[in-house]
Parts: C-alpha cells; structure tokens; sequence
C-alpha cells in the first residue's frame, strides 16, 4: 500500500472528543477508543498539505467558496455516482448534524412531526426533540444479518409527519439501502407530501462490491422531495474541519433553505473548510481505495477472530464505513451489564447500543477506522474477557 494505515498516532492532548473525551464519560483512560465516529489514520495527506500550504500566508481572513471549490463537489459527486449537481444547488453547513438542524428549522414547525428509523444514528431523535418537533420512529426489520425497512409500517407511520430523515448508507447497521426500498421511500414520501433529508456522509466509504445510490437519484420525484447532506469529513478524516454541504436541487425548497440560513449568516464557513473539501474531492480517489481495502481488512479480522473465539459475539458485516455493528444478543445481559463488560472487563470504550435506539438493545457499535494492531489488541482483551464469564 501507498498509504500507511498501520502507523500508530498519539492522539491524546489534542482535544479529541474519542481520546480526551473518555476520561468525561467513562472516568477513565485506560479503555482502548473504539467508540466516536472518527478514525485513528492520518488525515489524507493532500488536505493536511492543503491545509498546510494555507497557513504560509499569516492572514487568516474571511474566506469566500471559490468556483473551483464548487467544481469539486460537482466533480465528484458525478464521477462516483453519476450524479448531476450543479452550483447553485450547493449549501455549505458547518457539518452535518448542524446541517440537518437548520433544515429541520427552515422546513418545519414547532410540533410538527418528524420520522426516523431505529436503531439510527443518535442525533437524528435529539435534533427533532431538542427542536420541539415530534419524534415518530418507524423500526427497521432484523432480517437475521442485516436490517431491511418494514414498508408496511412506513406507509402507515409517515401519514401526517411534514419530514423523514433517511440514513443512507445506515449507521450503525452498515445498510446499503436496495434500490427497490428507495424507490418505495420515495414513492410513498411524495404521495404524502413528506420532505425527505437524506444524511450520506457515509457514502464515500461504501464497500466493494456495494454501491451508494444517492436518493436524489431514485426518481424525479425524489430529487425534487429532498435535501440530501454529503461531505468528505468521514472518508478523508477530517470532521473537525466542519465542511459538509447540502445539495437541494429544487429550486423552491433551496429558497427557503438560503433564506433560513442567510438570516443569520450561518453558511460563512472558515478558512480551511472549502480548501478541504476541494483538495479531499480533487485528490481522494487512490487514498480511498486503499482505505477502504484496509477497514474491510479490519473487519474481515474482527468477523473471523471472534467467530473462532467468542461465537456470542456476531459482528453485522457493514456494507458501509468503519463503524461495526456487534449483535450481543447471545450474551443474555442486560444492556446495563453489557456496557459493564465491555469496560470493566474488557477495557474498551464502544458505543452503547441502546444510544440509537431501544431497538439497539443488545448491541454494541464498535469503531475499526483504527490500525490492525490496535484491533488485534482489542479482540484479544474482548476474547479473554468472554472467556471469563
Ligand atoms: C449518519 C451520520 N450523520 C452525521 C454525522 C456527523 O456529521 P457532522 O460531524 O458533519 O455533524 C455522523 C457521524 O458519525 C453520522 O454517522
């Protein structure tokens, strides 16, 4: 490989939420990190040498989205998914959680109610509660290996709810959506007149041989019905730098987007964030592919060591990025007491399960965008811990 995976990185007194973090949640330090969505690798090096070239010039002024920033996007997004952005239906948000939050406001009331599909990705609830909207979930199906969408119950639990926020790809559970439910999504959301955002900040790290479908793409009706939020922050490693965008191709919702964000110049950005995503866009495809090959090679080394040594243990083979959704349910605990042994005995710091969800009760989500060496040691002290009980 090109790029170096394996190399280890002290991450500690950097403020990073996964390592200086723990010592909030947990009281401890001695736990190996596994837990908050980013990885242990190095920065893809064009943006670190972007961001680098940057700072030769002492001036840390205000600084404006130049066109070849926008070209990036629209590059990209074409090359890997065949998808036709143009300029003006690109909003940059300081990230995507913030993004969503903003949409949420720009497009609905008070009260009014918002869908979500458990187990998912945690601050999809707290947005919606947090911004006195009214949470409706609509769980997903466990199919034995993986989640599908109960269509059924979609049709009857979005009547009378103005949005639906979609997780495509899903995390935790690594779903690559099939074709057929999106077009369900989509159909049923336009007949109901239900806004649909679509968070793909996972896109870029699907798995070969799975392949992201954007959900603009499904339909006309879909591109129309949707806002669909993208950045290179998880497949580049770079969420601190707050870059995502997000892409509204019809030309009435995007009015009303700009017109909530122009309020209060929420969209001015910073001056690292558009040279980011232009250099991960421009320069990012080799860096990706080898990426990807070492995360599946992560994976493949979790699935085969704890099939061998704690068969309770299954892991949900994502079809997307790093984060691994481990099935516990064979355990026969608690939650309370899975979270108990997955720190007191075998000293690492994942994601409780039931954080997504109660429909993510007896699961655990565990983070392997960190070097071999690091899951080895991690399955190890798992292994030896399982064996103690
Ligand atoms: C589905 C999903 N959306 C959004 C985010 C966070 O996005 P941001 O850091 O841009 O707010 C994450 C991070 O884990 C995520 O998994």
């Amino acid at each position: 490989m090109k790029f170096n995976f394996d190399e280890i990185i002290d991450r500690n007194g950097t403020d990073a939420v996964k390592w200086d973090g723990m010592k909030e949640v947990w009281g401890r330090t001695d736990l190996i990190p596994l837990w908050v969505a980013d990885m242990d690798f190095a920065t893809a090096p064009f943006i670190m040498d972007a961001v680098r070239k940057r700072c030769e010039n002492p001036v840390l002024g205000y600084t404006c989205k130049s066109d070849s920033y926008y070209n990036a996007i629209i590059r990209w997004v074409k090359s890997r998914y065949g998808l036709d952005v143009t300029k003006e239906m690109i909003n940059y948000v300081p990230g995507i959680v913030p993004g969503i939050g903003m949409a949420m406001n720009a497009f609905t009331e008070k009260g009014d109610k918002v869908m979500i599909q458990p187990p998912v990705y945690h601050p999809f609830a707290w947005l919606t509660e947090r911004n006195e909207r009214t949470l409706v979930t609509c769980p997903l199906r466990w199919e034995g290996e993986m989640y599908r969408m109960d269509m059924a119950a979609f049709r009857e639990r979005i009547k009378g709810c103005k949005l639906f926020i979609l997780c495509n790809p899903h995390n935790p559970g690594g779903v690559v959506w099939q074709e057929e439910e999106l077009q369900e999504v989509a159909r049923i959301c336009h007949d109901e007149g239900v806004l649909v955002f679509s968070d793909e900040i996972h896109a870029d790290l699907t798995l070969p041989p799975y392949r992201h479908r954007p959900f603009a793409m499904i339909s006309e009706e879909a591109r129309m019905n949707s806002v669909t939020f993208m950045s290179p922050s998880k497949a580049f490693n770079m969420p601190g730098l707050s870059a995502s965008h997000a892409i509204i191709p019809n030309p009435e919702l995007r009015a009303r987007f700009r017109k909530f964000m122009d309020a209060c110049e929420l969209d001015l950005g910073h001056a690292f964030a558009f040279l980011a995503v232009e250099a991960a866009y421009s320069n990012g495809t080799e860096w990706l592919e080898q990426c990807l090959a070492y995360i599946q090679g992560n994976v493949d080394y979790m699935d085969e060591y704890l099939k061998a040594n704690a068969p309770k243990i299954k892991v949900v083979r994502p079809q997307a990025s790093y984060l691994v959704w481990l099935d516990c349910r064979e355990m026969g605990m608690t939650q309370e007491d899975l979270n108990r042994f997955f720190v007191e005995k075998a000293r690492l710091a994942l994601n409780d399960g039931a954080m997504f969800g109660k429909e993510g009760e007896g699961f655990m989500r565990f983070n392997a965008g960190c070097p071999r060496s690091v899951i080895e040691r991690a399955m190890k002290q798992l292994v030896e811990a399982y064996q103690q009980l």
